[in-house]
């Protein structure tokens, strides 16, 4: 009996021993294949059951680039961080990556790909923000989906992320989230729920943490009851590796597969099933969703890797999504800047530029465009003076052993700043037209970021920046700022004292020539944030709670700012931040009119025509908010509920789009009745070029309360939650 189609599952399980079924339901046991796979599934040959290669991460196939008896290389191409990709707001780009990676899968003869990754930004020291896309979960939704669609057009399945509420790194095998019904439906599981019911990803890793005082990968409320019964998703749940801490429990809730797998796990089934305590149709249920995957899978297919994927065409394509990425922050009429401009260049990262965050989303490229080498090949001429002493610093501390890399997963740790020697900036002022300094910082998988020499500047960035820019200026020069970071960074302090600031996010590869790119006017900056900035990091909502109590050992971690999260919170609570969601300049400028409110039925859909009215070619993001009515819920003052991004306008080129209102996006959830409700009431569509930049405003009165879905109620928390509220 041989595994051939879904008909043959059946009978496949059917001639299964004991043994077969625990072998199948873990993962083969830290399993370094060779080509460098993170994880595999057992092969069961005599049942024609292959072996699947799973493979990190969400900016690119993280493999290693040798194998053996092989003399090509497997260099992957890495693409910019999710966070980048989210802020360029452009679902079609996202899936283009999505195609790229699946298409380096699918030659690299990986099965699998371990990503997107999209849990909520929920607080900007999270160390694996760069992983995930956004603050607001519609937004991490829709760019979860698009790059969902685009690997598995390739035939390789995705594994969306983990699964739910993992929002820190802080002891995140162990801890405890805390959160209400409305918080986590509303922002934690919906961003899910989209993913899952708009890209219909073929596989779902549940996360490390508790969620309401029990692990993710053992919580049949949150596997069986949402995910499967609610949402309809019927493909495989993968533990994330070592997720969990009782394998019997895990097989019970629905969590297919466990990852990377170990031999007392099999044996604590084997035991469980002899012992009575689990049941063989458990064990065959899951097998089925295992099976059912692989069938899906091109090593089931026979494909035959060829081992040349196209990386010329993904590297172009990384670079584009890198420059639609960027987010132009400050422009005094600076930029774009002309090639034929001198560059005085300041700044570590202009040779060591950051491509990617740390840990299991790392990527094994052949090499890294560097800042110094783009604008070179753009044609901007550098001080190399300069840019060589700053080479040679690198050099010298790249030795010590504090500098070098402990481990891949670790990756290299980045060197603090030069301190840059004011006679240097004197004779490099002489001879250059205008200053870059770039400040790069990274942050990674398995520890959370800190506020002070991180998310605030070190005392040598601040130095840096104020001696450039006193003598730059005192010779009427400019300077511009290049953000190379992987999340938000304290901007009030010094943000006017420079005359341009380009967010540059990590960009992946090809990230020289990208920064140059938009630098140069080759690209318009149309990129807009997909996280807020906060002013001070005390501002944020989570400062108080984040990363859990107790302080020095965090057990539990309490969302006490429930769902305002983000944007969510500082246009409720007018808490001024530095940069606010859907923040991003242009090169140009452009003009809303024509807003048409378009109703059909229960369907909404605001029409909007969009003018180039600046001197180049750009593209906007158009975003769609909405003031829910707050008579029977109190609401946030603000809530994305649909956005879209123009083609690219030539001067004085109009689009008229429509912006489709999903009847989802306008309900809250009532913990009371547990189901979806569009509140009765005034809803105020705001169609805006940012959350603050409203450019229009049209009344949408709903006369009574609607109910669009009722759902279980499960995953209530286990201790009292003081929820912030406006009340
Ligand atoms: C890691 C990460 C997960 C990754 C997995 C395999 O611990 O949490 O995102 O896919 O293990 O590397």
């Amino acid at each position: 009996m041989k595994l051939s189609d879904q008909s043959s599952i059946k009978d496949v399980i059917a001639a299964m021993s004991l043994a077969d079924k625990a072998r199948l339901v873990i993962g083969s046991n830290n399993y370094i294949s060779a080509d460098g796979a993170v994880g595999a599934t057992a092969s069961v040959p005599e049942l024609g059951i292959p072996a699947l290669d799973m493979a990190d991460g969400p900016a690119g196939v993280r493999i290693s680039p040798h194998r053996e008896g092989f003399t090509n290389t497997f260099y992957a191409t890495a693409y910019p961080i999710a966070t980048m990709l989210a802020s360029s707001w452009d679902l079609d780009l996202v899936t283009e990556v999505g195609r790229g990676c699946g298409n380096e899968c699918l030659e690299y003869d990986i099965d699998v790909l371990l990503a997107p990754g999209l849990n909520i930004q929920r607080d900007p020291l999270n160390g694996r923000n760069f992983e995930y896309y956004s603050e607001d979960p519609l937004v991490a939704g829709k760019m979860a989906a698009a790059m969902v669609r685009g690997i598995q057009e390739h035939g390789v399945a995705a594994t969306i992320k983990h699964f739910a509420a993992n929002n820190q790194e802080t002891n995140r095998f162990t801890i405890d989230v805390a959160v209400s019904q409305r918080a986590l439906r509303e922002i934690y599981l919906r961003a899910f729920e989209i993913a899952v019911k708009e890209g219909q990803p073929w596989a779902i890793m549940s996360s490390y943490n508790k969620l309401n005082g029990t692990y993710t990968p053992q919580n049949s409320d949150l596997l069986l009851t949402v995910l499967r019964d609610e949402w309809n998703f019927s493909n495989l749940v993968m533990t994330d590796w070592g997720g969990g801490d009782d394998p019997v429990a895990t097989m019970f809730a629905g969590n297919d597969l466990i990852m990377p797998g170990k031999q007392e796990q099999m044996e604590a089934i084997i035991n469980a099933v002899e012992n009575g305590i689990l049941t063989e149709d458990i064990l065959d249920r899951n097998i089925t969703n295992i099976l059912t995957m692989i069938l899906k899978l091109p090593k089931q297919k026979k494909y035959q890797p060829s081992h040349k994927p196209n990386l010329q065409a993904n590297a172009k394509l990384a670079r584009n999504a890198a420059s639609q990425g960027m987010v132009l922050l400050e422009n005094r009429d600076v930029l774009p800047l002309a090639t034929d401009n001198k560059l005085a260049v300041f700044g570590n990262a202009q040779i060591e530029t950051i491509k990617g965050g740390t840990g299991s989303g790392d990527v094994n490229v052949e090499r890294t465009v560097s800042l110094i080498t783009g604008l070179q090949t753009l044609g901007y001429e550098t001080d190399h003076n300069l840019t060589k002493v700053y080479q040679n610093y690198l050099t010298k501390n790249r030795k010590k052993p504090e500098y070098q890399s402990k481990s891949w997963f670790w990756g290299t740790p980045v060197i603090p700043d030069m301190p840059c020697d004011v006679t240097m900036i004197r004779e490099s002022v002489t001879t250059s037209d205008a200053a870059i300094i770039i400040i790069g910082r990274n942050s990674g998988e398995a520890k959370d970021r800190l506020v002070r020499d991180d998310f605030n500047l070190t005392r040598t960035e601040q130095d840096l920046i104020d001696n450039v820019t006193s003598i730059f200026h005192r010779h009427g020069k400019m300077v511009i700022v290049l953000l190379n970071i992987p999340g938000p960074i304290e901007m009030v302090s010094w943000r006017y004292k420079v005359d341009a600031i380009l967010l540059v996010w990590q960009p992946g590869q090809e990230a020289g020539l990208a920064i140059a790119d938009v630098l140069s006017g080759n690209v318009n900056p149309s990129g807009k944030l997909a996280v807020t900035f906060p002013s001070e990091y005390t501002d944020a909502p989570t400062a108080n709670n984040f990363p859990g109590t107790p302080s020095e050992d965090p057990t539990r971690v309490i969302y006490e700012e429930d769902i305002y999260v983000g944007y969510r919170y500082y246009s409720t609570f007018d808490v001024l931040p530095a940069y606010h969601f859907g923040f991003g300049l242009s090169y140009t400028t452009f003009k809303y009119s024509d807003l048409i409110l378009e109703q059909d039925d229960q369907d909404l859909s605001v029409l909007v025509t969009i003018e180039n009215t600046g001197p180049v070619a750009g593209r906007e993001v158009i975003q769609l908010y909405v003031t829910k009515p707050n008579q029977d819920y109190e609401t946030p003052n603000l809530e994305l509920c649909a956005f879209v991004k123009t083609k690219l306008l030539k001067p004085g080129e109009k689009q008229e789009l429509t912006v489709n209102i999903a009847p989802q996006t306008l309900a809250v959830f009532d913990e009371e009745d547990s189901a979806w409700v569009i509140p009765r009431g005034t809803h105020l569509l705001h169609i805006s070029a940012s959350s603050q930049d409203i450019r229009g405003t049209l009344k949408y009165h709903h006369s009574l309360a609607t109910t669009l879905e009722t759902v279980n109620d499960v995953l209530g928390p286990q201790v009292e939650i003081t929820r912030l509220s406006k009340n």
